[in-house]
């Protein structure tokens, strides 16, 4: 199999080595993607072979991510990748939400499942694989916490060394928790996301040390897994929508390519339109597709939102998001902090929970029904990023009505639960459960 990296700009393309350790076109300075001669696949036959690959014992045909590995055939040998049994991921109904958000219907395809509890999992264990492949020892990533979880899992089953970098004080305990306990090495720096990725880059350099952020774009290939996933599960018949929150919006961009080339390799009839949420203080890719120009991309220099995994001015893979945004006619949206904090206590309401950034989906699509662009009867998929569990002090915050925005302002306890605290005393508890 032909596999080589390409740069994304359509004015450059130029080609280099797959094993190029390069994260931008040294010619033009654009993002970069891995790019495969596909001719003589069969769709017919490869769904087929991945359908029975569930029934397998073998650790890569359980993986819902290597399950599909045709699909990103980046490697030389597969002895190279790490499974944790990422992916795997279910689609739930969620009858609560879909009219909570002003639909018929509602699916979410749950990426908290994964093994560290988000869908980073769907793309380290590529990146991983990538970094063993080239005999890397260490790896890095500057992360709001998910990445990290995520790489120093990755890393250290996969005998490498992790070291992370995260902004001081904004990531929550959870995520921080795994990177330690995982083994990480952790450096807390006192700048913000976007300031913190431009540093690593150059220590990465210097210091011979993979980056895996998503900029990496064999990040990007295993996280196209979870469109081939979702689609597979949905026996091959496309949404009308897919709906994700964008943060350094890799993930759209890895749904637009996986989109793409399910399409033109005849594994479904149409392409869904892709929408993006965003938090208000930290949209600026909301703010670029007012009035999208090459040229007008303005970041947010301080970026602020409780939702912390996607609390990022200046996302690398806007250019990406743009072309497949625009490539499936989807749009971009931004809810307020009350909004999402409002639409994640619907989505545990449904018995489903997920972490603040993933409940912004539903708090577009409430938006985006209201503004009628999605119809009521649209067939929507959402894409719920991180797990319930991941950041548990803004629950007990929202519930007893604690919850601060960024500007000090006290939120709305609006499908609040606050806990009763009883004395020992049956004759008490009776009379107040009644
Ligand atoms: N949802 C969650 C839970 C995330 O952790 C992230 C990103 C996003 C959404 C946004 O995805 O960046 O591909 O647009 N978290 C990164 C991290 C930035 O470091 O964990 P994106």
């Amino acid at each position: 199999m032909h596999a080589e990296l390409v740069c994304f700009e359509s004015a450059c393309r130029a080609a280099y080595p797959i094993t190029e350790v390069i994260y931008n076109c040294p010619k033009c300075g654009g993002l970069l993607e891995a790019s495969y001669d596909f001719s003589g696949y069969d769709a017919g036959a490869l769904k087929r072979a991945w359908r029975e690959r569930r029934m397998s014992n073998t650790p890569l045909d359980q993986s819902g991510v290597w399950r599909y590995r045709e699909m990103f055939p980046f490697l030389d040998s597969l002895e190279h990748a790490v499974t944790l049994r990422e992916g795997n991921t279910p689609l739930l109904d969620a009858p609560r939400a879909a009219g909570y958000g002003g639909l018929e219907r509602l699916t979410f395809k749950h990426q908290g499942f994964n093994p560290t509890g988000s869908f980073k999992d769907n793309g380290m264990t590529a990146g991983a694989a990538q970094a063993r492949r080239l005999g890397m020892k260490r790896v890095a990533c500057v992360s709001t916490g998910n990445t990290s979880a995520s790489m120093a899992a990755y890393a250290s089953a996969g005998g490498l060394q992790p070291v992370i970098f995260i902004p001081h004080g904004n990531i929550s305990y959870g995520k921080l928790a795994q990177a330690l306990e995982y083994g990480a090495q952790t450096l807390q720096v006192e700048a913000n996301f976007d300031q913190i990725l431009k540093l690593v880059r150059v220590l990465a350099e210097r210091l011979g040390i993979y980056l895996l952020n998503s900029i990496n774009p064999f990040r990007i290939e295993g996280q196209k897994s979870i469109i081939i996933e979702m689609m597979d599960q949905l026996d091959w018949n496309p949404p009308d929508w897919i709906v994700v929150p964008g943060g350094n919006l890799g993930n759209v961009s890895a749904f637009g390519k996986a989109l793409r080339e399910l399409s033109s390799l005849g594994f479904i009839p149409r392409i869904p339109k892709l929408a993006v949420v965003q938090a208000e203080g930290a949209a600026p890719f909301h703010e670029f597709m007012r009035h999208p120009a090459a040229d007008r991309f303005v970041p947010v220099d301080h970026p602020a939102t409780l939702a912390t995994a996607i609390k990022i001015g200046d996302p690398v893979s806007w250019p990406k998001a743009w072309s497949e945004i625009t490539m499936s006619g989807g749009v971009v949206e931004k809810v307020s902090e009350q909004e999402i904090a409002d639409a994640k206590a619907i989505v545990g309401l449904c018995g489903i929970g997920c972490e603040p950034a993933s409940a912004a989906t539903l708090a577009g699509i409430r938006k985006l029904t209201a503004s009628r662009v999605m119809d009521a009867d649209a067939n929507v998929v959402a894409v719920l990023t991180g797990n319930v569990l991941k950041d548990p002090d803004y629950i007990y915050q929202y519930h007893t009505g604690k919850l601060q925005d960024p500007s000090g302002n006290v939120l709305q306890s609006t499908f609040g639960n606050r806990p009763a605290v009883v004395s020992n005393s049956a004759d008490r508890i009776i009379a107040l459960l009644g």
